[in-house]
């Protein structure tokens, strides 16, 4: 909420280097917006106790943009034009993210995206930047692992048209399926706020796909692989990609969901030893297993402050060029390396719903691994 504005608030200009973070602390996607803040809290703190940046503590304002698009909009406006921070980090969606990015970019404000992938996003100009891989990536391995490594190659489509998200998958996923050989043998889509999806999953079926892919967020997979469920197709059939990834999809839909598979940014049991370091410190604080939500942004946190440490002055421009140069960052995500367009090479994992519990299967493109 706004605390900011206010003189106390003013005093502390000087003592704290001041970071906006903008996310879905309410409305649809809460949960992507509370591991954020719950993970981004955890590397702040780390960093603050640890002596800060150049002398001082990072103090971060959250603001709650209810999951909308707009109010990203409103939100990174008033970050910047009130309460006058350095640096922001936001958001998860890739609609939120395109639009609070337009606004920062304009305002020269540099903003990291821990989370969204949407290729769009930093198109928006220099300012600003991702921690995660794009999809174009993410579509073209989700469309790899199915007819390559699972060797289905009459593949169904289920995507939420008006989600800038899903459309963009689908479309490098359709693109890539089709390069390799395979086939789209029917395709549907929805509209974000729908919930009843029994007549897209009957149609789906009646074409006889042997997997369906399914880009999109854990609010319509749970009821989505409930309702196929119901209707005789097993949510095995479905492939995933990192929207599936909040701990509400193994609550509302883990039974349905057994053996499917996603492309995803990271897993609780991923065996490398910065993501278990990480594991064990987020367990500690908050008695929970961290989503990949949460892995990215304390990973976007700890990157700006590490930009912060190296920027020659403290100001959004110098921030925004020592983002800009950051290489071999040792993330809970893996390596990030910021390229010329502002996104990282990072590896995708592919993660199986196994037993209530989002499990690492694999590590592809390998090549980014390194
Ligand atoms: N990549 C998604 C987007 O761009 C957000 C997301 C990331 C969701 C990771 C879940 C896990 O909209």
């Amino acid at each position: 909420e706004g605390s900011a504005g206010n003189a106390a608030e003013h005093a502390k200009d000087d003592a704290e280097w001041k970071v906006g973070a903008y996310f879905s602390l309410s409305g649809e996607e809460t949960a992507f917006g509370v591991d954020s803040k719950e993970a981004i809290d955890l590397a702040i703190d780390e960093i603050n106790k640890a002596g800060g940046v150049k002398g001082k503590p990072i103090h971060v304002l959250y603001e709650d943009n209810k999951s909308k698009p707009e109010e990203a909009t409103n939100k990174v406006l008033q970050l910047i034009d009130r309460d006058h921070v350095l640096a922001l980090l936001g958001e998860v969606a890739s609609s939120r993210s395109r639009a609070g990015g337009i606004v920062a970019n304009k305002k020269k404000v540099p903003m990291i995206t821990p989370s969204s992938t949407n290729p769009d996003v930093t198109k928006v100009g220099p300012f600003v930047f991702r921690a995660c891989f794009t999809d174009d990536v993410q579509g073209q391995m989700g469309a790899q692992f199915i007819v390559n490594t699972l060797g289905k190659k009459k593949v169904g489509l289920f995507f939420a048209s008006d989600d800038l998200y899903s459309s963009g998958l689908a479309k490098e996923f359709r693109d890539e399926v089709k390069r390799l050989g395979g086939e789209i043998v029917m395709e549907k889509s929805f509209l974000k706020k729908e919930t009843n999806f029994t007549t897209y999953i009957n149609e789906l079926k009646s074409a006889n796909p042997e997997m369906i892919y399914a880009p999109i967020y854990y609010t319509s997979m749970a009821p989505v692989a409930r309702q196929a469920k119901a209707a005789g197709v097993p949510g095995s059939m479905f492939v995933g990609s990192d929207g599936w990834d909040a701990n509400e999809l193994l609550r509302d839909a883990a039974e349905e969901l057994d053996g499917a598979y996603f492309t995803n940014h990271y897993a609780p049991d991923v065996p490398w030893p910065n993501s278990q370091a990480f594991v064990k410190k987020y367990k500690d604080r908050y008695n929970r297993t961290p989503s990949s939500i949460a892995a990215q942004a304390y990973d976007a946190a700890r990157l700006l402050a590490d930009a912060m440490g190296r920027a020659k002055a403290m100001t959004p421009d110098d921030i925004r060029a020592a983002i800009q140069d950051t290489k071999g960052f040792q993330g809970a995500t893996g390596v990030i390396s910021i390229d010329a367009e502002r996104n990282a090479n990072k590896p995708v994992v592919i993660v199986r719903i196994k037993d209530k519990q989002f499990t690492y299967y694999a590590t592809v493109n390998e090549k980014a691994a390194k």
